[in-house]
């Protein structure tokens, strides 16, 4: 029988980042907040669910002060397209007025669900405001979102792995990939 391994491996139609490059990418990204901010200390906000794996890795290559907080949105139906539709799950657990916040995303596709949250989160005067991602999906843009911290540049396809689902499944995998068409007709 198939390990699991074997059997998500099997679910990609290819690997787009592996775990090296992924944990390589994130260790130059933690070391550039670190000396962009110096003795600032900076708010880290992961956008959950998809943002845990990175944010792990992202806040332990970061050697200096952070705080963390996180919020839950909704964007996605459960399907494969943006819905537009955003809903706040969970809000953050204090004010950020005054703070320096970097909001922490795994992909940012649409831009819709960032240029919400970064709209309302200046409503509440933080010091300042910039945006993390792993991935940026520019191709499929609808709003104008501009990323202070980058990733990779995302292929106009759907991926999953590293935080990155599909119905809830695959976040787990240490890597990023294409889903099989196969993959979509079976569920
Ligand atoms: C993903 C991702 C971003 C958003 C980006 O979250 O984590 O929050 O979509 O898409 P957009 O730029 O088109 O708005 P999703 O809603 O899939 O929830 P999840 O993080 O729980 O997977």
């Amino acid at each position: 029988m198939a390990s699991w391994k074997e059997r998500m491996a099997g679910d990609l139609r290819e690997v787009v980042f592996t775990e090296e490059e992924i944990l390589a990418k994130v260790g130059e990204i933690g070391r550039e907040i670190a000396r962009d901010y110096g003795d600032k200390r900076v708010l880290m906000v992961g956008i959950l669910n998809g943002c845990f794996p990175f944010m792990a890795d992202l806040v332990r290559s970061v050697h200096t002060h952070i705080e963390v907080d996180f919020m839950s949105v909704s964007s996605y139906g459960g399907g494969t397209q943006s819905s537009g539709v955003v809903r706040i799950l969970k809000d953050l657990n204090k004010t950020i007025e005054g703070h320096h916040v970097l909001l922490v995303e795994d992909i940012i596709d649409t831009g819709l669900t960032a240029r919400y949250l970064l709209d309302n989160l200046l409503t509440r005067h933080p010091a300042s405001l910039e945006v993390c991602s792993l991935l940026d999906k520019r191709e499929a843009r609808a709003e104008e979102v501009s990323i202070r911290y980058v990733g990779f540049e995302c292929p106009n396809e759907f991926v999953v792995g590293y935080g990155l689902d599909y119905e809830g499944l695959y976040r787990n995998l240490p890597y990023i990939g294409v889903l099989n068409q196969e993959v979509y007709s079976r569920s």
